[in-house]
């Protein structure tokens, strides 16, 4: 039996695929290739001892998508990944967003349905929420409005797959509800490789830490949180790829209870973006350069997760702390400018 990861290649993706090794998962990994480079394989290998089987698809040519699961009659699960995710690209091409990340999920579901028993779990994220009144949140917190395209194609993701699970009872998913991920594997021999300049706030802190960008701009400390600055729930990249085995194990073993559940996945904590930039300077022992500029534009204000479901439910939760989530991404960031 095997596990497809979809996207596989990316910084989420990457480290899931590692955690299905070590769980004994033969694992075969779809990737296109248009965010992240083919030589991730070697990092995988490095640590597992063992390359996932990789094949080079667009996921946008359904014949492509037909073909692929025709020859892999035994992919029982699949975990998928494969989407465009940067936000401020999603506002300015929305199409390209909804069809990579709508019509790629729409051909992957297709196949799944002519299985006898298919087992998907969704990467989904906390943006479904907007700003969300209650803190931290539950996954009954209605979803909002999307502040984005990229927003929505999570949102819309999430309904496409409760609908079609109501009329396939042979297709069981999960949606997991990502915080904000941030880390990278002990190991250093993967980690978040952003392409151009970073727009999450942990990878543009490391790479100003180690010089390659001149100073950190904190996009408002004028909010209504105890330091000025935004909160978030920032989850080490390694427990939320746990989070997808347990989660993939639960459909295997048949101990969900619908066919269709959703998860937050985050460690329940809320930090503010100056508690990072300290947490950057504690780990690494240096002085982070930074000023506070004006707030960006769709940013909210806090968000942080209750983990119950998750802990409860699914018997996941979250075991690393910020400093040591930053200490990878501060080891990572140095081994990649070496
Ligand atoms: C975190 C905080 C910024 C950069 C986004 C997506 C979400 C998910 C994770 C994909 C905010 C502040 C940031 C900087 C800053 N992506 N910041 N200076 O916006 O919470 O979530 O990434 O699934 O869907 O929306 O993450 O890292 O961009 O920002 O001050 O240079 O850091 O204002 O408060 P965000 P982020």
């Amino acid at each position: 039996m095997k596990v497809l990861v979809t996207g596989g290649l990316g910084f989420i993706g990457s480290h899931t695929v590692v955690e299905l090794q070590h769980k004994g998962f033969e694992v075969v990994v779809i990737d296109d290739c248009s965010n992240a480079k083919e030589d991730v394989l070697d990092g995988i290998e490095k640590i597992t001892g063992k390359r996932p089987l990789f094949e080079k698809i667009d996921l946008k040519e359904k014949d492509k998508v037909e073909d692929f699961f025709d020859r892999y009659e035994d992919v029982e699960g699949v975990i998928h990944f494969a989407a465009s995710k940067a936000v401020g690209e999603s506002v300015e091409k929305p199409l390209l967003y909804y069809e990579n990340n709508i019509g790629t999920l729409v051909y992957v579901l297709k196949e799944l349905c002519k299985k006898n028993r298919a087992s998907f779990i969704f990467s989904s994220s906390c943006t479904v929420y907007g700003q969300a009144d209650k803190m931290p949140i539950t996954e009954d917190a209605p979803v909002k409005a999307a502040e984005s395209p990229y927003g929505n194609t999570k949102q819309m993701g999430e309904e496409i797959i409760r609908d079609t699970c109501k009329v396939v009872p042979s297709l069981n998913a999960i949606a997991l509800r990502y915080f904000n991920p941030m880390g990278a594997h002990p190991s250093a021999e993967i980690g978040e490789l952003p392409i151009g300049v970073p727009q999450n706030l942990v990878p543009f802190i490391t790479q100003t830490g180690i010089g390659l960008r001149d100073e950190l701009s904190v996009y408002g400390d004028d909010y209504p949180t105890p330091d000025g600055t935004c909160i978030r729930d920032y989850i080490y990249v390694v427990d939320l790829a746990r989070a997808h085995v347990v989660a993939l194990e639960r459909l295997l073993n048949g101990k969900n209870k619908e066919n269709y559940e959703v998860f937050n996945v985050g460690t329940g904590k809320g930090s503010s973006v100056l508690e990072v930039i300290q947490s950057f300077e504690k780990v690494s022992g240096r002085k982070l350069n930074y000023k506070i500029v004006g707030r960006r534009p769709g940013d909210i204000t806090t968000a942080y997760a209750d983990t119950t479901k998750a802990n409860e439910e699914l018997g996941w939760k979250s075991k690393y702390t910020l400093d040591e989530a930053m200490k990878s991404a501060w080891v990572w960031e140095q081994k990649i400018r070496d």
